[in-house]
């Protein structure tokens, strides 16, 4: 491996989503909400679930082969996978190991991350630590949810918020010379933060060591997602605005360089409101979440993805990731592309 200055490209990103789609019309059906209410405070129209047959890992593996294809790369290329998901197949092993097998990646080590929302953004630094120090050459890196799998669906708080996917990327080191002659997609600036003394407002309580599901205690439904929605939007914004200004600085950029935001697709008035607090016209961020809802870890690799596939991200480009999510969790990347 060269030991030149090198720094870590995207050079492949790729998503899958369910086949099914469950709308604000059928959730009318299952809660008491109406699609006037979803997309007044949230903008989601309608999201994707699973098939039963369809665990995490398989929505991972398929965004997987599908960024794998866009790099032109073999899955034996890869030397590392990271799966960031909050829906693991199993406690253990990681749902990486399950991916791993899946698409054959014989050569690539593999672990799974945790961290809610920002899953995704935290795969990616960590997978930049990786390539910065040598230490692995071709990462793939994956954010993949079956969330309809932790979800009351008969609490409208949250019910109609979530939706199941996967978006993928490959990263790969490049010495830096070679960029200069073939411009990639290269990150430049990476922040991430966590305050762990706000972990009750956004969690699943029940189901791990803390609180085992147990007979006695299953009617509870320990085990789904529960949230103070209010403070969430609150602290989302707040950490999400200063994560991006806080990236982009360390790209030594200014705000109105960015061409691009992939934000988290939570909710789009959240996405307004950072948009707004960085001063750039609201066209600059990309938003599906009308189609997928929040999809967790996987809603930056899918937007990503599209944002790519539509031409919407151009070479040169600069574009601003930022999630955030529970723990509370946050991160933002900056990516020359
Ligand atoms: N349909 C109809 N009414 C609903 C509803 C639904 N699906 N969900 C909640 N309501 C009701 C509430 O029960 C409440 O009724 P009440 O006043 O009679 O008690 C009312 O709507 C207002 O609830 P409130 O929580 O104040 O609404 P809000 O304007 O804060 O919007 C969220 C709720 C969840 C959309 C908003 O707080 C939010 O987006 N939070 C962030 C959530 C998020 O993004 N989480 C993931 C982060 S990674």
């Amino acid at each position: 491996m060269s030991t030149s200055p090198c720094a870590t490209t995207i050079i492949g990103t790729g998503h899958f989503v369910p086949e099914k789609v469950l709308t604000n019309a059928d959730l009318e059906k299952i809660v008491d909400t109406t699609d006037e209410w979803i997309v007044s405070r949230t903008g989601i129209s309608e999201r994707r679930i699973a098939a039963d047959d369809e665990p995490t890992s398989h929505l991972a593996t398929e965004a997987a082969k599908n960024a794998i294809e866009n790099a032109g790369i073999t899955a034996e290329d890869l030397d590392l996978i990271i799966v960031a998901t909050v829906t693991p197949d199993t406690f253990f092993p990681a749902t990486a190991c399950y991916v791993q097998a899946k698409l054959g990646a014989t050569n690539a080590v593999a672990f799974d991350i945790s961290a809610a929302c920002s899953g995704f953004l935290f795969a990616l630094q960590t997978a930049r630590h990786f390539i910065n120090t040598g230490n692995r050459k071709t990462i793939l890196i994956i954010g993949a949810e079956k969330l309809s799998s932790m979800v009351n669906w008969e609490d409208r708080n949250t019910c109609v918020l979530f939706g199941d996917g996967a978006g993928a990327a490959i990263l790969q080191h490049r010495p830096l010379n070679e960029i200069q002659k073939t411009p990639t997609p290269t990150v430049l600036a990476s922040v991430m933060g966590t305050n762990g003394a706000l972990t009750d407002i956004l969690r699943v309580k029940g189901g791990g060591s803390a609180c085992p599901v147990t007979p006695e205690n299953a009617d509870d439904k320990l085990n789904t997602i529960s949230m103070q929605g209010r403070e969430v939007y609150k602290k989302a914004v707040t950490a999400m605005c200063q994560a991006s200004e806080e990236a982009i600085e360390k790209a030594g950029l200014t705000a109105e360089d960015i061409k691009v935001v992939i934000p988290h697709q939570a909710n789009i008035r959240i996405i307004e409101a950072i948009i707004d607090r960085l001063g750039l016209p609201r066209e600059r961020a990309f938003v599906n979440v009308a189609k997928y809802g929040n999809t967790s870890a996987a809603s930056i690799p899918i937007a990503l993805d599209e944002a790519c596939r539509s031409g919407v991200i151009k070479s040169g480009d600069h574009v601003l990731l930022v999630a955030f999510g529970a723990g509370l969790t946050w991160a933002a990347t900056v990516v020359r592309w």
